[in-house]
This record gives C-alpha cells, structure tokens and sequence, in this order.
C-alpha cells in the first residue's frame, strides 16, 4: 500500500480540548489517515477509540497507523449517520468524547478518485466505494433543473446555469466521463475576465457535486445530533468544517441542543488555523472548529 502522511488539521487544539477526558471512549468519526487518532491514543494513555469511516480504504491506512495501540481502538466501516447503532452494536451506550473531522481526505484527491481536476480521472467521487450513485451518474444523468440547484446550492455557483447549459449540451454529443473534461466546460461556461482568479472555476461545482454524491449535509446533521445525544455528561464534541455550509450546520445544531440545554459552547467564534499551520498545511486554512460539553 503506498504511505501518504496525513498532517492533522487543528491536533493541538483538539487535543487540548480533549485534555479533561482521564478515560472511557472517543468516537473519532471521520478516523481517515488515522491522524487525529493518533495522537489521541498517544496523548491519553487510558483512552479507547472507536474510529469510524465510510471509504473502505481509510480503514486499512488507519489501521496501519495505529496498530502500535492494538486493543485500543476499534474501526469500523459505516458512515457517521449510524453512530447510534454502531455504539449499540458495541454495546456502549455514550462516549466521552466525539470528533468529526469533515470533509475529504488527502488521499482522496491524491488516488484517482475523481474527486480532482487537477488530473484527468474518472468522474467517481464516491467515498464509499460500494455505493452506485458516482459523479458520472450526476454529470450525465440527472434532470437539468435539479443539475442547477444542486450546482447553485451547494456549490453557492451563481454560473450554476450557464454551466449547466453547457454540461447538457455537451453530454448530447458524448458522456462527460473525466474530471478533466468536466472542468474543461465549468471554465468555459465562466465570462472570460473570471477565468483566471486564484481559485478554480470548477472548484464550486466539484464541491457541489461531491456533496450530491456522497449525501454530505444530510449526513452530517444526522451524525453530529447523534453524537450530541451519545455524548456523555462533561463529555466534549469537537467539529471541524471546511466549508460555509458545513460550518452554517454545525453552528445551527449547537445552538439548538444549547436551547434545550444540553450543551454548551464552548467556542463562541469557530476556531481557525494560525498562520504557522497554514504556512505547514495550506488546505488547512478554510478549516472552522466549533466545540462543545454536554450538560
Ligand atoms: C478530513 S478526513 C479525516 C482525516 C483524519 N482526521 C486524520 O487525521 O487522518 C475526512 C474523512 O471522513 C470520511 N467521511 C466523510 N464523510 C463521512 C461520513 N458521512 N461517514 C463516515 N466517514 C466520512 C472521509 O472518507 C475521510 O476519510
């Protein structure tokens, strides 16, 4: 298997608020390279993770990672949204602690998996590999309206229609089957003195197609309120987003389980990478945490 190193995003500040945790369980929700996890299991000695992951792929490199601590951790392959049977299944009823680290993993856009275009890959993006709907179903398959607000939405595209327009056009004539092509017609679909900006042109519509694919929002309100719910009283529930819809969940969930005085935050603004992480890690820079204790 090939070794990609996986920096993780804010560890100093999600260890330091793990810090009150002496012992007892840490759901690490999103376990990925197994980064966070690490450094968990090295920092709390009396600690136990229960990582979780939908990409079949994350779990092997994860379990490599961490198999100094054997017995210590358990991974399972699902995704987050089952957090509630999961710990049933493992007959843990709370955790002390929980984190979600969202999003794609490095490994994601470094293994063609479609989630680049950078490269010219597959159009895939399924982070679960066992499930049918792919980015080539999206492209070349869904009606234009739902094509448009999916690029609109969760894309925040305001081009959403002028691509859109052209993405029909061309999958008439053949079917989008690379990332390349697909961003080959977001660029054209932009008015030429947009072209060149620092960002992308096909950045939004990768973004918002990536969440179609994968059901991201959907799955990170049912994750996070489970979590929440799962949470241990004192226990803390640590959330990092990379992205402004993301972000805007989060924050909505908290305030309501806040409302209902179940939680309180423990972050008031979202917490951000410094400019020495930045410089070390540059995708780390949309990163937002939002942290809270159950009540
Ligand atoms: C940013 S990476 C996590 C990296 C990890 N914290 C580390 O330090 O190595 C996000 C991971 O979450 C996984 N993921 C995203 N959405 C998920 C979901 N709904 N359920 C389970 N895993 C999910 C992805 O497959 C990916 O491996």
């Amino acid at each position: 298997m090939r070794k990609i190193e996986h920096y993780p995003v804010l560890h100093r500040e999600v260890i330091n608020f793990f810090k009150s945790i002496k012992k007892g369980y840490i759901v690490d929700a999103t376990v990925g390279g197994g980064g966070h996890s690490f450094l968990i299991l090295k920092n709390f000695s009396e600690v136990k993770i229960i990582g979780i992951d939908k990409d079949d792929y994350a779990i092997q490199i994860a379990d490599q990672r961490l198999k100094q601590f054997k017995g210590r951790y358990t991974l399972i392959k699902s995704s987050f949204k089952n957090i509630d049977t999961i710990l049933d299944q493992l007959g843990i009823y709370s955790a002390e602690g929980f984190l979600f680290d969202l999003g794609v993993s490095i490994f994601h856009l470094k293994t063609e998996r479609g989630f680049s275009f950078q490269r010219d890959e597959p159009l895939d993006m399924r982070m679960d590999r066992s499930q049918s709907l792919t980015a080539y179903e999206v492209v070349n398959r869904y009606p234009k309206n739902i094509l448009e607000k999916i690029i609109f939405e969760y894309g925040e595209e305001k081009f959403a229609k002028r691509i859109v327009k052209n993405i029909i056009e061309e999958r008439k004539k053949n079917p989008i089957r690379t990332t390349k092509q697909l961003a080959d017609i977001v660029y054209r679909s932009y008015p030429p003195p947009l072209r060149r900006s620092r960002i992308h042109p096909a950045t939004k519509t990768f973004q918002a197609i990536r969440i179609e694919v994968n059901d991201e929002l959907s799955e990170i309100k049912q994750g996070v309120s489970k979590g929440i719910e799962r949470l241990k009283k004192e226990g803390i529930i640590q959330v990092i987003s990379f992205h402004s819809l993301e972000d805007r969940i989060v924050k909505n969930i908290f305030r309501e389980a806040k409302k209902l005085k179940k939680l309180e935050i423990l972050t008031k603004k979202p917490i951000t990478p410094g400019e020495e992480e930045i410089r070390e890690n540059p995708p780390s820079r949309s990163a937002k945490l939002r942290v809270g204790r159950r009540i």
